[in-house]
This record gives C-alpha cells, structure tokens and sequence, in this order.
C-alpha cells in the first residue's frame, strides 16, 4: 500500500485525476470503478476539465458504480446514478451504455447483484477502483463486520452512515436503510485501487485502515492485502498515522520513473 499525503484535498484529487488519466490514455477501453460522496468530486471536476482542455477521451470506457440506494430510482436527486451524471457523466464523453451503476429499483436483488458481477467480469474487469471511505472505515456500503469475501449484494447501513449521508437529501426526508453494494472480494479483485480520504474526520478510520490490523470491523483495512493499492490524503486525514513523517519522505525521495 503506497501511502500519499498532499497538503490539501484539491491538490490530491489532482493527483488522483493524474492517475485515472494516464490508465484511461494508455487504455482507451478501461474499466473503472466508481464512488459517489463528496470525496470523488474534486477528482471528477479535474477529469471534466481535462476532458475539456486536453481532449482526455472517454468515449470507450465502461464503468462500474459501487453501490446504489434501494428503493431510489435514477431520477431521485439523491440517487448515485443522478449523481453520476450531474458530477461527471454528462460532462464527458462516456458512452450512456457502458456507465454502470446498481439498480435501486431491481424486482429480484439477488438476481441483479448477480448479473452486475457478472458484467464486471464480462468486461474484463475493473482497471482501477476509486473509493472513498466511511468515518466507520467502510468502503462501497460495506459496513464494519461485512465479509472480507463478500460480493455484490444488499446490506444495511448503520444509522451513522445514514446520519453522515443525510445532507444529500433534501430535509425531513429519510435516507434509505439499505444499499445495493459491490462487496469487499469484488473490490479487492479489481487490478488497481485507489483511495481518497480527506479531512479530520476521516482520520481515525484511515489510521485504522492503513496501520491497524486487518480485520472486518475496518473493512478498508483489506487493502493491506491489496497487490496495487493508493491511498491519497490531505493532511488533516493523515493527523493519525503513526508513520506520516515516513510517507512524506518517501514521496518526496522516489524517482521519478515511479511518480503518478
Ligand atoms: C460511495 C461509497 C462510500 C463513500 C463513503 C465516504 O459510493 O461507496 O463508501 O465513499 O461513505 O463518503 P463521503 O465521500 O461522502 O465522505
């Protein structure tokens, strides 16, 4: 696990945009993994704008959501396919048909969850999962005690991650108890993650994730296991490492043939 402190959330989310570009140039048909929250959005503004200025072509790429509110069709503001195309998709030159996202209004949620692995897997996988983490260390909706094994299914969000989400709705209004999510197995499977974490709020969680032991009551901990993993932090996220002075100084001392 390569750790990245930046001194900010935007400067970070540039880097990370640095790194979605240069897989999606050297492969024009990549498979992403996406996030919604307000983590991701710095990094899909920068990707918008250099898809503006310098032309950066999306117009092969599949992509693939994490996760989606049961219940919440596309057109529900508060939706992640709403998000997707008010943040990004409608922004860029994405192909409708290869933007994937869970359904929230499947008849059969088993039946669905199926299929949506199974077109990951059709698609030849994913190239590079982006994600965010939740203050109680989730990744996707994978909420802490999740199997480390699991794949694409329902789940319950706490009542925490449902308080922390609320301002995405408009007020008075509930936020679904449960979410169609990719699981752990399914992320730890995609060749490449990166994850973005920002603010104090985030610290605990990243010090666990990142330094603590691996374990499901931290889901993103897993990632220790990861082949290919990035974490990318501002510095208030990184405020509990124990070795942050160490990621500094190896950032700072790589070559450059190993920069983003
Ligand atoms: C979103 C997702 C979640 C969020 C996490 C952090 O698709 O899978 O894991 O990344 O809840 O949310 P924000 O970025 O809003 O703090």
């Amino acid at each position: 696990m390569e750790v990245i402190i930046q001194p900010t959330a935007e400067a970070a989310s540039l880097e990370a945009a640095k790194k979605v570009a240069a897989i999606v140039r050297s492969k024009p048909n990549a498979v992403l993994g996406l996030a919604t929250g307000s983590t991701p959005l710095g990094l899909y503004r920068e990707l918008i704008r250099m898809h503006r200025d310098e032309g950066l072509d999306f117009s092969q790429v599949t992509t693939f959501n994490l996760d989606e509110y049961v219940g919440l069709g596309a057109e529900h503001p508060a939706s992640y396919h709403h998000f997707m195309w008010q943040f990004l998709f409608s922004h860029i030159n994405i192909n409708p048909s290869r933007a994937h996202l869970p359904d929230g209004l499947a008849s059969d949620i088993p039946s669905f969850c199926g299929r949506y692995e199974q077109a990951i897997t059709e698609a030849g996988g994913l190239d590079l999962q982006i994600l965010g983490i939740g203050a109680d260390g989730h990744i996707g909706f994978n909420e802490p005690a999740s199997s480390l094994a699991s794949r694409t299914r329902i789940k319950t969000l706490t009542e925490r991650t449902r308080s922390d989400n609320a301002h995405f709705f408009a007020p008075g209004e509930m936020v679904p108890q449960h979410v169609i999510t990719m699981g752990v197995g399914t992320i730890m499977e995609a060749r490449e993650v990166l994850l973005l974490g920002f603010s104090s709020r985030k610290a605990e969680a990243l010090a666990a994730a990142i330094e603590g032991p691996v374990t499901q009551m931290v889901p993103a901990s897993v990632l220790q296991f990861h082949p290919k993993a990035t974490v990318l932090l501002d510095e208030a996220a990184s405020g509990n490492l124990q070795r942050a002075d160490y990621y500094r100084h190896v950032y700072a001392n790589k070559p450059v043939w190993q920069r983003i």
